[in-house]
């Protein structure tokens, strides 16, 4: 499978990228700011010999100006994707009061704006494939009636609407595409250690992955323009 994986350098992403190539045989486009941990993991997967393939991509997903170079990178290499799996992800924890126009946009960019820009520009490579599926990354944060936390205004609203995004795409490109949105709760990566400093989560990364990877691969089979909680309270 020709799978790309946002966020992929530390936390969800990282390991979701190990998952998938320990079911090997996979071209994974790795995306990220931190070009050092990228090739960190692609030597990695490499060394696992189960015939995998990586391209490293080393963007900033916030600045969409970049994008044609990025789809042209990925498009030199392949006609087709099969999966993509929107997993970059941004969290700043203020009080609603004390947000800047700044960090609005930084959680919008990031959590909002990329991911759809991302699956807009990729529509011909995913079209393409045999049967293509976007996978988002969302939030229990942002799932509807799910308990809220203080501070996280705009992430929780921004993950409300890439969930939302889910659900309009499946209805745009029903037989086309299949669409679903994961919204885990807490898991203890980074992001999770600088939002809440000391609060342990249930899950580690490794483990969320394996369910992750899985539903990549298999979870259009059985879900379509789905908003599923993926957490182990309510
Ligand atoms: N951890 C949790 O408890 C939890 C719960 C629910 C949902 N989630 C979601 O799961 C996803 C992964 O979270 P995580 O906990 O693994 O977070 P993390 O450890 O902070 O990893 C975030 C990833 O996103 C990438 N990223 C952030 N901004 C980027 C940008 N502008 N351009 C390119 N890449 C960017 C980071 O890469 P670089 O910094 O190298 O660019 C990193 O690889 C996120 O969407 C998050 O919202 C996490």
């Amino acid at each position: 499978m020709n799978i790309i994986v946002t966020g992929a350098s530390r936390g969800i992403g990282a390991a979701v990228c190990r998952e998938l190539a320990n079911s090997g045989g996979h071209h994974l486009f790795i995306i990220s700011r931190n070009l050092k941990a990228l090739e960190k993991l692609k030597t990695e997967i490499l060394e696992l010999k189960k015939q995998n393939l990586v391209s490293v991509l080393n963007f900033d997903l916030s600045n969409t100006d970049t994008f044609p170079t990025l789809i042209s990178q990925i498009s030199s290499a392949t006609d087709f994707i099969d999966i993509l799996i929107n997993n970059a992800g941004s969290i700043i924890v203020k009080n609603f009061e004390d947000f800047t126009p700044q960090d609005i946009d930084q959680q919008f960019n990031v959590n909002y704006i990329a991911p759809a820009k991302l699956i807009q520009s990729i529509l011909p490579l995913l079209k393409s494939a045999k049967s293509p599926h976007v996978v988002n990354i969302s939030s229990m944060s942002g799932f509807q009636g799910s308990k809220k936390f203080k501070g996280l205004s705009h992430y929780s609203a921004s993950k409300a609407a890439i969930s939302s995004l889910t659900e309009c795409l499946t209805e745009e490109f029903k037989n086309e595409i299949a669409f679903n949105a994961l919204c885990p709760g807490a898991v203890q990566t980074e992001m999770l250690e600088e939002a809440f400093p000391g609060y342990k989560a249930p899950l580690k990364p490794k483990e969320i992955a394996e369910f992750i990877a899985d539903f990549a691969l298999n979870g259009h089979k059985f879900f379509n323009g789905k908003i599923l909680p993926v957490s182990l309270s309510l």
